[in-house]
């Protein structure tokens, strides 16, 4: 048997506090008051966000990865599920999913939308994960809520010591902030602060002791904007610009030429962005084996 040992250092969750720090700041300077709560508000947002997305295909590499590894007869755990993109299509493969959500909206869009599924094994918990009261499950799975985590460490032990069998976390592989880089400069005349990435969130795990794998899949460029005035709204929420119809029609100036119109909907002109599949497996059953 062999012990892992965690790093003695903490520099890997010292850098991705300073990325955080520096991307709040930058926020709070540069959002006026009147949109503060509005774009931090996943209640606010949950309607559009739901709309936004679509729903991922059945071979899917995470539906895949994740159904398997919890099996026919396991429970899966979805922290931070929003209006259920991955919690409803896994409720059909898995026993039962636990939806974690600290927005009340995103969670009762999931419920309404399992009923309209005839699903009974979804259970909703509106906490935060860092608050949340959960039984272990076979498979916890987190996509898209890292990496704005302010206390990651705390957030990982919680999600490995929930699972009993394998840990899984979805995130871009490539910022969402490169493909909007051109209008951040163009409202702000500066690069953003950037959010950790993928390669931080090892870091973070190699020194929890953590054994991460990662997998870099091709994602399907899923989201869509309704109509020209949600793809406004949104993008300008993403950019922290001012409500104001001025902004507006300087955005939508910039967006309409760029925006593609894909199904009747405006989409951003990408096929797919590459996304990162990172998983391990729990502590405690590496250190028993
Ligand atoms: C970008 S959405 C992702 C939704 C879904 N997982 C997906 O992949 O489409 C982020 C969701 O995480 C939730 N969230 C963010 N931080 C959270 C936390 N600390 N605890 C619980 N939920 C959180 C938000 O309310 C929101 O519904």
């Amino acid at each position: 048997m062999r012990e892992m040992k965690a790093p003695a250092t903490m520099e890997a969750q010292s850098r991705w506090r300073h990325l955080i720090s520096d991307r709040t700041a930058e926020a709070e300077k540069l959002q006026p008051a009147a949109r503060k709560g509005r774009a931090s508000s996943w209640d606010a947002r949950a309607r559009h966000y739901a709309a936004q997305v679509l729903p991922p295909g059945p071979r899917h590499p995470l539906l895949v990865r994740v159904s398997r590894a919890a099996g026919p007869q396991g429970t899966v755990v979805d922290v931070g599920a929003g209006p259920g993109v991955f919690a409803l299509p896994l409720a059909s493969r898995v026993k039962a999913v636990v939806a974690v959500d600290s927005s009340r909206v995103m969670l009762s869009i999931l419920r309404r939308q399992a009923r309209r599924l005839s699903l009974d094994n979804v259970t909703c918990v509106n906490a935060s994960w860092e608050e949340a009261e959960v039984r272990p499950a076979e498979v916890v799975l987190c996509s898209y809520v890292l990496p704005s985590a302010a206390n990651p460490a705390a957030f990982l032990r919680r999600v490995d010591r929930t699972a009993t069998k394998r840990s899984f976390v979805y995130l871009d592989a490539a910022s969402f902030d490169l493909v909007v880089d051109p209008f951040w400069r163009h409202f702000h005349g500066r690069p953003r602060r950037p959010l950790p990435s993928y390669l931080d969130l090892v870091a973070v795990l190699r020194e929890l002791g953590m054994e991460p794998r990662v997998e870099i899949v091709e994602k399907r460029n899923s989201s869509r904007f309704a109509t020209m005035a949600i793809a406004v709204s949104t993008i300008g929420d993403r950019l922290l610009l001012p409500d104001t119809a001025e902004a507006r029609r300087e955005l939508e100036a910039l967006l309409a030429p760029w925006l593609v119109r894909r199904n009747g909907a405006f989409a951003t002109p990408l096929r797919s962005v590459p996304a990162a599949i990172v998983s391990w497996a729990p502590q405690g059953e590496r250190r028993a084996t």
